[in-house]
């Protein structure tokens, strides 16, 4: 697996042809999502895999009223992962993740308790009252998930398709997804593209370098 060649060179998949991706490599991918790194380890997400055809269905669902053009590749898709973001961050969340960091010693030779009460829980408070922005925050940290969905489904040879054009509210209500503080922000559709979706034919029109980056002397 030549990962930079098949970033260069691959495309999000377009059709996928219905097969199913095997239950090792489906875990070995849903492994690296649950190890995408997050702001303070905080893993405001959460994913709905769906993996029958009647649960995709429902995700299709949410596509009506001008997203159909992406029904196809739900459809046709091995898995459908929702991932989905905290709009808070509630008590219970945050004691999830600080007893994982206690049981695991993230940070050896110091106080998670320190750490937690000086710079982590000042630094979402900052974000709740100063900047009121949480729930765009941690809407960030699910895209970081994402990308790291986008690398490791290259490394592990599985095609993807994602997708922002879907309902949030449609989709949310029917996964009762804000009753648990939740929502949907993208789609991700894994499995095989078809043998038309072809991967290094199309171009790849990205702007130019000079006007990507520029690089300080
Ligand atoms: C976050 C995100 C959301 C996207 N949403 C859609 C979508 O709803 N429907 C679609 O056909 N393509 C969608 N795409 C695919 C992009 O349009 C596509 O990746 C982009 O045009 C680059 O083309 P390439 O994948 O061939 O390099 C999405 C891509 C990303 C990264």
């Amino acid at each position: 697996m030549d990962l930079p060649a098949l970033i260069k060179a691959g495309h999000l998949a377009k059709s996928f042809d219905g097969s199913v991706i095997e239950e090792t490599k489906l875990q070995q991918f849903l492994d690296l999502l649950r190890s995408a790194p997050s702001s303070f380890n905080l893993q405001p997400w959460h994913f709905v895999v769906a993996a029958t055809q009647a649960s995709r269905e429902r995700v299709a669902n949410s596509m009506r009223g001008g997203f159909e053009a992406n029904q196809s590749k739900v459809r046709s898709a091995s898995h459908v992962i929702v991932f989905c973001s905290r709009m808070s961050l509630p008590q219970s969340h945050l004691d999830a993740v600080r007893e994982e960091e206690r049981v695991s010693g993230r940070f050896p030779g110091i106080s998670i308790d320190q750490f937690w009460q000086n710079i982590l829980l000042p630094s979402v408070a900052v974000h709740e009252y100063d900047a009121r922005d949480t729930a765009k925050w941690l809407e960030k940290q699910t895209y970081l998930a994402l990308g790291v969905a986008l690398m490791g489904a290259a490394a592990l040879g599985i095609d993807v398709a994602a997708m922002e054009g879907f309902h949030s509210r449609l989709l949310d209500a029917d996964l009762g997804l804000r009753s648990q503080g939740y929502t949907s922000i993208v789609l991700l559709a894994i499995g095989r593209r078809t043998a038309e979706d072809h991967v290094t034919e199309r171009p790849k029109p990205r702007l130019p370098v000079d006007q990507l980056f520029t690089f300080l002397e």
